[in-house]
């Protein structure tokens, strides 16, 4: 009876915090989003969306011993991740994960999209506590190490950690600027000058990488490359289903790895973030335009001048020098 009550405040709690991220996204326009427009807090650019106050309230926000957090510098293949884990984390029973969109299944805990123009829209760190959730929680984060909720590192919680090489990494992010805001807002250059500067939302992409890095023989921490995803799916579910202390048959793995596969991901209305993103456009992702874009390793090749290319090469070697890590670039 306990069970059956609890298992129905989650499904009203969930319907509506649903029906709370449609009905807010739908107010908001690509011209209200505050994507590369920065403050500072703690030494760190953080987009206006990531408001203050949510920064000040993650200080002390309360963090369950079994909470599960993907970290990831934007664009990294943070999506993808959480889509191998969310269904790891559903023992692999995929009608369930596609019960609800995978932006509702895992919440993005600094941000608040539209934010900085409209005070009324909920925020992730005040709804979260009061969500009658499953255990374990999934929550998304792209803070850099030290401005996550400090009880992360206390708690020792299971982390998962995505780097990929920075040179796709810029494209996607450029692409993805493309999609969230008025057309033509921010050009190429602008987004590869600030990434190469430091200056966009969450600084520098590489001290954010070696934060991890240098943690990355931690129990719980697991740090994980989109190239090598690329090359091993299979692999890559195995290990984050072992880091999260679960095995699976083989056809179990299959239906996560069939779940995850960059068709798939785009075809599916519960993991195409589109379905949600398509909102703010009015109900019609803009022609040609998606969040699921290519998905590739490398294709960098077809943006990057030659200049920008060298510039970054030049940046990868001088500040991963002596680090360990490196990118086959
Ligand atoms: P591209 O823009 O290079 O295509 P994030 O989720 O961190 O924002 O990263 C988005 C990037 O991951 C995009 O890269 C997107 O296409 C890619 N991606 C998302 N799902 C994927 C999948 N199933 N397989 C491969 N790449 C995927």
């Amino acid at each position: 009876m306990g069970q059956t009550l609890s298992g129905y405040m989650f499904s009203v709690a969930e319907l509506y915090f649903g029906w709370r991220m449609r009905s807010i996204m739908s107010k908001v326009r690509p011209e209200d989003i505050r994507l590369y427009e920065t403050y500072d807090y703690e030494g760190i650019p953080l987009a206006l969306d990531t408001l203050k106050t949510t920064m000040d309230e993650l200080n002390t926000f309360h963090i369950r011993d079994d909470d599960v957090f993907i970290v990831t510098y934007p664009k990294a293949g943070t999506t993808w991740t959480q889509e191998i884990t969310s269904a790891i984390l559903h023992d692999g029973d995929i009608a369930q994960v596609n019960k609800r969109h995978t932006m509702q299944r895992v919440p993005f805990i600094e941000m608040t999209v539209g934010g900085a123009v409209y005070d009324d829209i909920p925020r992730a760190v005040q709804m979260l506590p009061k969500l009658p959730t499953t255990s374990p929680r999934f929550i998304k984060s792209h803070l850099p190490g030290q401005l996550l909720p400090p009880q992360v590192w206390e708690k020792k919680i299971k982390m998962i950690y995505v780097i990929r090489n920075p040179k796709d990494v810029v494209v996607s992010l450029f692409h993805h600027g493309a999609l969230m805001t008025p057309p033509g807002k921010f050009s190429f250059d602008f987004v590869f000058d600030g990434f190469l500067d430091g200056t966009l939302p969450y600084g520098n992409w590489w001290e954010h990488y070696l934060y991890f890095w240098e943690r990355r023989n931690e129990d719980h921490i697991l740090f994980l490359r989109f190239e090598d995803m690329k090359k091993d799916l299979r692999g890559t579910v195995l290990k984050i289903s072992e880091f999260l202390g679960k095995s699976f048959s083989d056809e179990t793995i299959d239906a996560i790895m069939d779940h995850c596969s960059f068709q798939n991901m785009k075809n599916n209305p519960m993991t195409n973030p589109d379905t949600l993103i398509q909102i703010i456009h009015g109900g019609k992702m803009p022609e040609g335009q998606s969040f699921m874009r290519k998905g590739q390793s490398g294709s960098w090749k077809a943006k990057l001048s030659q200049t920008q290319s060298e510039a970054l090469e030049a940046q990868v070697k001088e500040v991963l020098a002596g680090t360990g890590l490196s990118f086959d670039m």
